[in-house]
């Protein structure tokens, strides 16, 4: 059955000269099915080079707004519209006018994981991984961070600016408590803990490396050490473990899945290229100033 539905897809997406993204925290069985997966760096790359005409993105609807943004003569398919982003929806362009008039001059860096119209009113866009990078490319001594305080303060200690932060956090990431990874790591002395920088700082300070999904993969891959303490989202062990099946990876906490990166099932996909539906577009006004957040974030070399 679910190899019926997966054949169907393929030959949809053929039809329909259409790429399948898929972010590290979707199901396995989505992961399966991608023509590429990735963290949100890499897919709003790869979303702006593909030559296909239609973009079938399963993530969260930032993430299908950036593609959105990054190539406006393609149709870009979210299979699930209500597949949101708690920590994007945290901050508005109201709130984040508000914060500018306090600081007035002062440069607004933006993690991806934020709308669209909120990208439009700021300076430069940041991922997990390129954040230190990108606030460290800036000349100002002073920067508006939104919205995740959790990443925000991670990139502080790595630069000498003065950041105002904004109050918002992943609340899937946020789930991860310090004293279960102390259990853990009590319990498995000779497993190395890895996390992602949107856990709380008290969660970042156990670690041995934070970093992003992708970049996960990269420091596992090459580790010499034989199991690892995973402290993001639970989509990401499909990979690890596919890629690496000498080694052995300990989800840090049952708690870490996000509901709405579960929510996309291969019915959905196979659905959305059916109907060619829902569609995310960002319109004019909105598109070009938050492109230009993203294109000079893009204009920063990769490692
Ligand atoms: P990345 O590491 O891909 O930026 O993912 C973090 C995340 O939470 C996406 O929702
Ligand atoms: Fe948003 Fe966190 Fe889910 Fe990523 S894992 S989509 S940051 S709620």
């Amino acid at each position: 059955m679910e190899e019926r539905l997966k054949q169907q897809i393929r030959e949809l997406l053929r039809d329909r000269n259409a790429v399948l993204l898929a972010h590290n925290y979707m199901r396995d069985e989505v992961q399966e099915i991608a023509d590429l997966t990735g963290d949100s760096l890499g897919l709003s790359i790869e979303a702006a080079k593909t030559e296909a005409e239609v973009i079938v993105f399963c993530g969260v609807h930032f993430m299908a707004e950036s593609a959105a943004i990054l190539s406006p003569g393609k149709k870009v398919l979210l299979p699930r519209l209500d597949a949101g982003c708690p920590m994007a929806d945290m901050v508005t362009s109201e709130a984040l006018t508000a914060l500018k008039t306090q600081h007035p001059g002062v440069p607004v860096v933006t993690y991806v994981n934020s709308s669209a119209v909120v990208k439009a009113a700021s300076d430069i866009c940041c991922t997990s991984a390129n954040a230190v990078k990108v606030v460290n490319s800036l000349p100002d001594k002073e920067i508006i961070f939104v919205p995740d305080r959790n990443l925000g303060r991670f990139v502080a200690a790595k630069s000498d600016k003065t950041f105002h932060y904004w109050d918002g956090y992943c609340p899937t990431h946020e789930r991860l408590r310090p004293e279960a990874v102390q259990q853990l790591k009590a319990a498995y002395p000779d497993a190395l803990f890895v996390c992602h920088p949107e856990c709380n700082p008290a969660v970042v300070a156990l670690a041995d490396h934070a970093c992003s999904t992708s970049g996960m993969y990269e420091w596992c891959r090459k580790s010499s050490a034989k199991r690892f303490i995973i402290g993001t989202e639970a989509g990401i062990l499909y990979k690890l473990r596919l890629d690496n099946p000498d080694k052995e990876f300990i989800l840090a906490s049952p708690a870490l899945v996000c509901p709405n990166m579960k929510l996309t099932s291969l019915e959905d996909i196979r659905d959305a290229l059916l109907t060619m539906k829902p569609v995310v577009s960002v319109p004019e006004e909105v598109r070009i100033p938050a492109k230009q957040a993203l294109d000079r974030m893009l204009a920063i070399p990769r490692d």
